[in-house]
């Protein structure tokens, strides 16, 4: 007999031919008559049954179970050689029937079979490898909460050396009392939990379900702790990068609105100061610019951390930038009476730097220092030091101050945007969130030490850089050097703005002229003839880069004696409208000295 080759055909022949031997075939009981003459065919009780469940199982596991047919035919065989040879009157067992032995054998050939295959120790072993492989740690306890097995995983994360089988959920899992307390509870539920481990304080993601048994009583708890410490922590820095992003979104259009007032009540409050030298008033006027530069400050700070911008390289001379920087503070430090005391590397090359970044780094670091010592008791001394590591090609520089310092367990966070210890109004906590962003954005490192004696260091490294490619940068100018007397057009909408810088430059004695716009401009640039021009970029009827390239073709020479103002809103397309350009840029707000500076380099221009 050839036997079906499809694998299903061929087990439902197997069970058709089982069911034959055990229940289908009755003998009518006529003595004498020929054997299979006497047979009755009667489906046995379980034939409709076996037919089904081969039917169900055939299409989804034929090659599963195919293995499992070649046991069962031989197993089969026995009964149906046993039958016909009864049948057929041959005497076997002294003509007793023997397919009940037969069936015996048939049941050890099976066994024999199936364990030969091995085919469903398969399943067991696979989930004891998943078990011990999960990431995720399991626990099986039982009903008295004892542990009745532990994967790798767990053990891990509860700093177990070995298999704690036996000992009690609290005991286990005492650094995490949440989980406990739902576990014994007996209930299907899931909880975040946080708690000690030996790696540190992580975050555990429990989930807890209650094993029961056939008759549905509570046998014990099944525990799968997650370890989701990096993905709270990610999904944390994302909330904080959008609510950042957003807040950037808010404040630049804020900022651009701050920077022009702020220019004129710094811009004012310079000028005011100089005129009244030591008169009456003067201390007043310091403290309204110690405030609007604090103002200036945390807009600075605000903008440089919400959306970080790529560092405007010029040569830059950090010393020089060290001292302006103090300078500007000056002010507060002599209140607090601060002693400051300069030690400046006199061999430090130019680096590759946005000066005004760096700026406002040290600024920083000089206001956090300034803030430090004047909580504190005790001599109050701030120490500035330059240094060139030329084996490294790098510059550093540090702030030190004779303050509390900054507690080791704190020396991390202190860089996190909105972290302060300061009370509201004093510090909003982006001083040093800022200084980082800056520095790391020109490849540097920014770190704190301690200074000998009690207080902190903050310490800055910063690349050389390339050399320098052009002699764009200068020393700081002096008074007596100053180029004075050149026509100077001033375009800005803003009157206030443009009225401030006229009266700084006209303070260095030059003659300058406003214009509202570019097409003003324009007109006036055609009727007298200009040395400088200062143009903000966003006017009505002709912007600053329209005026640009139009003054480019009329005057080429006006193309090296052109300045643009920016409120730090410059679109990415105006940014390289500027680099292509090389046109300086004047950041609002200004300062006096920072407007001169500029104005006298393009002056000193051939
Ligand atoms: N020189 C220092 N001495 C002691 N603690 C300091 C020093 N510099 C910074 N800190 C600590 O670091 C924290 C963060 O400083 P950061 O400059 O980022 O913010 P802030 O000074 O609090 O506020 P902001 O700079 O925005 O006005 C401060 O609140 C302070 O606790
Ligand atoms: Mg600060």
């Amino acid at each position: 007999m050839t036997l079906p080759a499809a694998p299903g055909l061929r087990g439902l022949a197997v069970v058709l031919s089982v069911t034959v031997a055990a229940v289908v075939w009755r003998r009518r009981g006529q003595p004498g008559a020929a054997p299979f003459a006497l047979l009755m065919l009667a489906a046995g009780e379980w034939a409709g049954l076996a037919l089904l469940e081969h039917a169900a199982l055939a299409p989804g596991t034929k090659v599963v179970f195919a293995a499992l047919e070649y046991p069962g035919i031989m197993a089969v065989a026995p009964p149906w050689l046993g039958t016909a040879l009864y049948l057929s009157g041959v005497g076997v067992l002294g003509g007793a029937d023997p397919t009940p032995l037969a069936f015996a054998l048939t049941g050890v050939v099976f066994a024999a079979g199936l364990f030969r295959r091995r085919l469903f120790d398969l399943v067991p072993v696979a989930r004891h490898a998943l078990i011990e492989s999960m990431a995720d740690g399991v626990l099986v306890l039982d009903a008295e909460h004892r542990v009745l097995d532990i994967n790798p995983s767990a053990r891990a994360l509860l700093g177990l050396s070995s298999a704690p089988i036996g000992a009690r959920a609290e005991v286990v899992l005492a650094a995490w009392p949440a989980v406990v307390a739902l576990a014994v509870g007996g209930e299907a539920t899931e909880t975040d939990a946080q708690g000690e481990t030996p790696t540190g304080p992580r975050e555990l993601h429990a989930r807890i379900m209650p094993l029961r048994d056939a008759g549905g009583r509570s046998r014990g708890r099944l525990l799968v702790l997650g370890d989701v410490t990096e993905r709270r922590r990610t999904e944390d820095a994302l909330r904080q990068s959008e609510k950042l992003a957003s807040l950037a979104q808010l404040l630049a259009g804020v900022a651009h609105e701050l920077n022009n007032p702020l220019s004129v009540v710094i811009g004012h409050a310079t000028l005011l100061r100089r005129e009244l030298g030591n008169a009456p008033g003067a201390a007043r006027v310091e403290r309204i610019a110690a405030a609007a530069e604090r103002c200036a400050r945390i807009v600075t700070n605000f903008l440089s951390v919400a959306r970080r911008r790529a560092p405007e390289r010029a040569s830059t001379d950090v010393n020089r930038v060290l001292r302006e920087a103090v300078a500007l503070l000056a002010y507060q430090l002599e209140l607090d009476n601060v002693t400051v005391l300069f030690d400046l590397g006199a061999d430090l090359p130019l680096i590759r730097a946005d000066g005004h970044q760096l700026q406002q780094v040290v600024m920083n670091l000089v206001a956090n220092a300034q803030q430090a010592m004047g909580e504190h008791e005790g001599s109050r001394q701030l120490l500035v030091t330059s240094r060139l590591d030329a084996g490294r090609g790098r510059v550093t520089f540090s702030v030190a101050d004779t303050g509390p310092g900054i507690p080791i367990a704190l020396r991390s966070r202190v860089f996190e945007p909105f972290f302060t210890t300061k009370p509201v109004g004093i510090g909003s906590g982006l001083g040093l969130s800022a200084c980082r962003g800056i520095v790391e954005a020109h490849e540097g490192v920014i770190e704190i030490g301690d200074r000998p004696g009690g207080g902190a260091v903050v310490r800055v490294e910063l690349p050389v850089g390339e050399p320098p490619t052009s002699a764009a940068a200068t020393g700081p100018v002096v008074e007596a050097e100053l180029i004075r007397g050149q026509r100077i057009l001033v375009v800005d909408d803003e009157p206030t703005a443009g009225d401030l810088l006229r009266e700084m430059l006209e303070a260095d004695g030059q003659r300058v002229e406003v214009a509202a716009h570019g097409k003003a401009a324009l007109d006036r640039l055609a009727e007298a003839p200009f040395d400088l021009v200062i143009s903000d970029f966003k006017m009505p009827l002709l912007d600053g880069a329209g005026l640009y390239s139009q003054l480019a073709m009329r005057e080429p020479r006006l193309r090296e004696r052109f300045i643009f103002l920016s409120g730090d809103t410059l679109s990415a397309e105006t940014r390289r409208f500027i680099e292509r350009s090389g046109v300086p840029i004047l950041e609002k707000p200004f300062d006096a000295a920072g407007v001169r500076r500029l104005v006298q380099r393009l002056l000193r221009r051939a």
